[in-house]
This record gives structure tokens, sequence and C-alpha cells, in this order.
């Protein structure tokens, strides 16, 4: 059993490289992909459109096979999908046919949880979403925000201790967005958790990680980990903004995106 605050590699890719084959064509979505990530780490991958994100955070869940190369967990060959490796995706990924706390205690239930620690389990939940009030409701009934956070907490309530999470709060509106982002650091930083946060945007990359994994376009390669420094678990975006260190990082991530930066240094590694 992993301990979730112990200072040791969790994931690692090692020399990845990813190929996809469509009609005839080649395409090579990563190349030479070399990250260490921590155990409690809360880590956003950011990178343009196309450069491989998804593909990583994939063969990270256990959903793709590298073409060659290694992706680790705890040391040992990543084989197939594992409760140990939650996924949010992108789109929308809550049952329409059950309620809030039925959603959010599904996995439970298929783990075999008792009811009455099942219960406690997602009511906790439902208050860290901020969702008192509609544990009846069903996803029909919500706004896409709330649909959101129910499928964030989904995939947390079983406490898998690597979750991935591929552009969840893409299709959620700007506003809702600031919410959701703060209370998912709030989240993290509350349950230790290793959290890979897959972003195209390099703001939301900067606010939420603990530093960030810059790509390149394709075939996405590792060009540098940018450290943030730790702003508690209470930071908020007003907070952020204001801070000049914080302002650097993000011109710095997007000259990395970009391709505009100079030298990058892909031997830097997070301390
Ligand atoms: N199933 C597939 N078959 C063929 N090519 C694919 C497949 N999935 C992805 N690709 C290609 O691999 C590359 C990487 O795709 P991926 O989805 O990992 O990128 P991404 O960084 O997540 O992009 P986005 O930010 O747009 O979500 C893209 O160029 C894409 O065209
Ligand atoms: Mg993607």
């Amino acid at each position: 059993m992993i301990q979730l605050n112990e200072r040791k590699p969790i994931l690692q890719a090692i020399n990845l490289r990813h190929e996809y084959e469509a009609r005839g064509q080649k395409i090579v979505a990563l190349q030479d992909v070399n990250l260490t990530i921590n155990a409690g780490d809360f880590v956003t991958v950011v990178g343009p459109s196309g450069c491989g994100k998804s593909t990583l955070a994939k063969i990270f869940a256990g959903l793709g096979t590298p073409t060659s190369g290694e992706a680790l967990y705890a040391g040992k060959p990543i084989k197939g999908a594992s409760s140990e490796r939650g996924m949010v995706f992108q789109e929308l990924a809550v049952l329409p046919w059950r309620t809030v706390v039925g959603n959010i205690g599904h996995g439970l239930e298929i783990a075999g949880m008792p009811k009455a620690e099942r219960e406690q389990r997602v009511a906790e939940l439902v208050r860290l979403i901020g969702l008192e009030g509609f544990e009846k409701k069903y996803p029909s009934e919500l706004s896409g925000g709330m649909r959101q956070r129910v499928a964030v907490a989904r995939t947390w309530a079983t406490r898998p201790p690597v979750i991935l999470m591929d552009e969840p709060f893409a299709a959620v509106d700007a506003i809702t967005r600031l919410t959701l982002q703060e209370e998912l650091i709030r989240l993290a930083r509350t349950t230790k958790q290793t959290v890979v946060f897959i972003t195209h945007s390099v703001e939301e990359a900067v606010f939420l990680g603990d530093y960030i994994v810059a790509m390149s376009s394709r075939p996405g390669r590792v060009l540098e980990i940018v450290p943030v420094p730790d702003m508690g678990i209470n930071r908020t975006w007003e907070q952020m903004i204001r801070d000049p260190r914080i302002e650097a990082i993000v011109s710095r991530v997007f000259e990395l995106v970009r391709g505009r930066a100079v030298a990058p240094s892909t031997e830097r590694q997070h301390a």
C-alpha cells in the first residue's frame, strides 16, 4: 500500500514514446518523455493542443500502452487500468440515472463499503464540493459546473492514490471555473492525494500546480519543470494575480509552450 504523504516516486515516464497509426499514417504523439512525479504532488501539465497531454494521461491511467519506453506506478510497469489511478475526463463523467449522492457513492458501493461509512464519506464530499441541499437531484437538474463537481467527487470518493484529470473544467464557464479550481486545491491539499492535472491554460496550470510540466508541440516532450512557490491551501485568484513571482512564472510557461523560450533547460528537475 502506498503511503500518501511519502515523498517518493509514484508515477514515472522513462524514455516514453507513443505513436498512433491512422489510415496508414504514423503520428508520433510523445517522444523521449522523462518525468518523475512524487506521491502527494499536485502536478499540472500544459502544452499546445495535440502535443500528447491526453495520450500521456491515458498511459498513466493504464488506458493506453506506450510504443516504447516505460510508464511506472510505484516503481512497477503500468499494465491496464486500476482503482489506484482514477481518471476524470473532459467529457462529463456522471451517470444520468443516479442522483448526486448516488453518483458520488457509486465507486464505494462497487468496492463494498458498508452503508453507514459510505454515507458519511459521501456527505463529507458533498460538503467539500458545496452541493449541500442538492443530494437527491439528478444530473439533468444541475448546472454544468455542479455536474462537473459531482464528476470530480465521484473519482475522489474511492480515494485513489493518484487522480488524473484531463481538462476537467474545460466545458465550465469562466467564473464557475475559478471556484472549482479553488475548491480543487483545498480538496487535494486536504486529502494529500497525487493529482496530475492536464490543461491547455497556462494560468490554470500556474494557479493549481506545485509545479508545471511544460510540454513542446507534437511530438510532445517535456521542455521544463517549472516550480511554483507554495501559496498555501487557501490560495485564491486575487492573491495569485497580485504576486509578481506568479506573473514571472506565467510569462515563462507561455514562452515555453509557444516555443519561444531561450535554451530550454531540459535537465532541470523539481526539488
Ligand atoms: N486515436 C488516435 N488515432 C490517431 N491519432 C491520434 C489519436 N489520438 C490522438 N491522436 C493524435 O496524437 C496527437 C496527440 O493527441 P492528444 O489527444 O494526446 O493531444 P492533447 O495534447 O491532449 O491535445 P488537446 O489539448 O487538443 O486535448 C494529436 O496530434 C492527435 O492527432
Ligand atoms: Mg487532450
